[in-house]
């Protein structure tokens, strides 16, 4: 199964990835990740994604396609499928991913705008395992309950890059339910205020109706 994880910044894409990765063994691709851990070992292709990254806009296309048409060719994703969070984000990179691969489902997190700011600015990240928390589930603890490893904070989990990232979202990204829904391959998380297991469990609810 191959499937797209669409939703705003903030809305709990990673979260959720990381309970289905756990649950039904599709890889997990997330093309933020990748730009970040390209930073982190100074990379060419790290120096490049952090100016747009550090700007709340899109990397340039033609490198973001390659980079998932590449990784979407390895044998771990062929035999497991996939699911792809933070691409794609427009329309151009949604009719690239159909020419290279076949999607089955975007599984659209729709979550009320007014929380995503304070989820994005209070997340929390492990240096070791990448799990993200947020600051009012940790109770004042400081390293990642999951390993122990170091807690930080995101460069572009700022209140002005956050802004720009919503902006870049809800101009560019959000139409991608129409191009999907017309596809008859949207399925519409409501979220509600609903916490992560809840949410994983209509999600979970759903993916098992497409197996
Ligand atoms: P990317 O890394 O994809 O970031 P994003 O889309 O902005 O999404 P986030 O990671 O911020 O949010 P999420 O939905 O994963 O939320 P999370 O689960 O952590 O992209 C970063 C940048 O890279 C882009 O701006 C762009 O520059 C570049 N880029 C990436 N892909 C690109 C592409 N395809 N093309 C061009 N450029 C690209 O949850 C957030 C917080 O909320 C956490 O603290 C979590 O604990 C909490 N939370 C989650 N669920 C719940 C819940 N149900 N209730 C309460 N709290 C919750
Ligand atoms: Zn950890």
């Amino acid at each position: 199964m191959n499937i797209v994880l669409l939703g705003a910044p903030g809305a709990g894409k990673g979260t959720q990835a990381s309970f289905i990765k756990k649950n039904f063994g599709l890889i997990h691709i997330s093309t933020g990740d990748i730009f970040r851990e390209n930073m982190r070992s100074g990379t060419e292709l790290g120096l490049m994604a952090k100016k747009y990254m550090d700007e709340g806009r899109l990397v340039p296309d033609s490198v973001t396609c390659d980079l998932v048409r590449d990784r979407l060719a390895q044998d771990d994703v062929k035999k497991r499928g996939y699911m792809l969070d933070g691409f794609p984000r427009n329309m151009f990179q949604a009719q690239e991913l159909d020419k290279f691969s076949k999607v089955d489902a975007c599984i659209d997190i729709d979550v009320a705008v007014d929380c995503l700011m304070d989820r994005i600015c209070g997340r929390r990240v492990c240096k070791n395992c990448g799990e993200s928390y947020h600051i009012s589930m940790l109770d004042g603890v400081t390293v990642c309950p999951g390993c122990g490893g170091e807690l930080y904070q995101r460069d572009d989990d700022n209140p002005k890059t956050v802004e720009s990232r919503l902006d870049t979202y809800f101009s560019q990204t959000a139409y991608l339910e129409r191009y999907y829904g017309d596809q008859g391959k949207l399925r519409k998380i409501a979220c509600g205020d609903l916490g992560p297991d809840e949410v994983y469990q209509k999600i979970k609810a759903c993916l098992l109706e497409l197996e």
